[in-house]
């Protein structure tokens, strides 16, 4: 069921996904201890998580419990909750969470309202959403028909709208896994890439990445393994602002490839990597 639930406003799911984005940026920024440790980690030994991560997620899970008491939560971290409303908010509570390490500032919350069951992939699509970057100030929310909409600082917020270009011309943006099977296996299809674009980007947030496709200041993006959470809101920003964003088959994005772009960059992008997934063989790792 990916139906909006009859009698919810979209508008309204963006406005809080933005107000709770907002609050758990000024946690991350404002309570990061003096000395932010590594408090575990996950896939990998580099899969890190901090004290501020879980944080930021108890912050959004209590905040959206107050507001939205019905729906479920599904975030990158300990704890979730199901629901009654037929919305779920998957939330990641630091997108790159490695920049947020090394205070490299390309970090955000990203919390998206969602329809279906974000744990199939295929199975769910998102209705709101919002990307925030605490360090600048630019706060990205859309909503299902209503457009994609940047703000910075106190400015009014803009409407996004994704570049055409060819794809030569393209400044492409991407990213890798934890795990060093997949990396490898990501590596091989760069070289793929590479040759074919203006240049590379790995900026280090997938949820930045895709509001970057959005407002013009990448033109494609694409990568392999992204989980719910660091897609579901800048897959809508992204799609709200003319973007196509799909897995390699032109379904919707899933764990095996997200690929985004604006239509005619899209087609001739999906095109590469169809063609370069061919030569660099199946995939290895998770
Ligand atoms: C990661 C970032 C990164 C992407 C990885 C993600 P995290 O999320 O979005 O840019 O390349 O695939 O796992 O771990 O910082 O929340």
């Amino acid at each position: 069921m990916t139906q909006l639930p009859a009698g919810t406003d979209p508008a309204e799911l963006a406005r809080t996904a933005l107000a709770v984005a907002v609050e758990a940026g000024d946690l991350i920024v404002h309570d990061r201890p003096a000395r932010l440790g590594v408090a575990e980690t996950k896939s990998s030994r580099t899969d890190v998580v901090t004290v501020m991560d879980q944080r930021s997620q108890d912050h959004l899970l209590s905040r959206l419990g107050e507001l939205r008491p019905d729906d479920g939560f599904a975030g990158e971290e300990r704890g979730g909750r199901a629901g009654t409303s037929g919305i779920t908010w998957v939330v990641d509570p630091i997108d790159g969470t490695v920049n947020y390490l090394y205070e490299i500032p390309a970090y955000c919350v990203s919390v998206a309202a969602v329809v279906g069951d974000p744990t199939r992939d295929g199975a769910w699509r998102p209705v709101a959403g919002a990307v925030v970057n605490p360090v600048t100030g630019e706060r990205y929310s859309a909503w299902s028909g209503g457009g994609a909409w940047r703000a910075v600082g106190d400015g009014t917020p803009q409407r996004l709208r994704v570049a055409e270009t060819d794809l030569g011309l393209a400044l492409c943006g991407t990213g890798f896994g934890y795990d060093a099977d997949r990396r490898a296996w990501q590596a091989a299809l760069l070289t793929h890439v590479l040759p074919r674009v203006r240049d590379i980007r790995r900026l280090g947030s997938a949820a930045l990445d895709l509001c970057r496709v959005a407002e013009g200041s990448l033109d494609v993006y694409y990568e392999r393994g992204l989980n719910p959470w660091d897609m579901a809101a800048g897959w809508l920003v992204a799609t709200e602002a003319g973007a196509l964003v799909t897995d390699l088959d032109g379904q919707a994005p899933r764990e095996a490839m997200t690929v985004a772009g604006a239509p005619g960059l899209h087609a001739d992008l999906l095109a590469l990597l169809v063609d370069g997934v061919g030569r660099v063989g199946p995939r290895s790792g998770r």
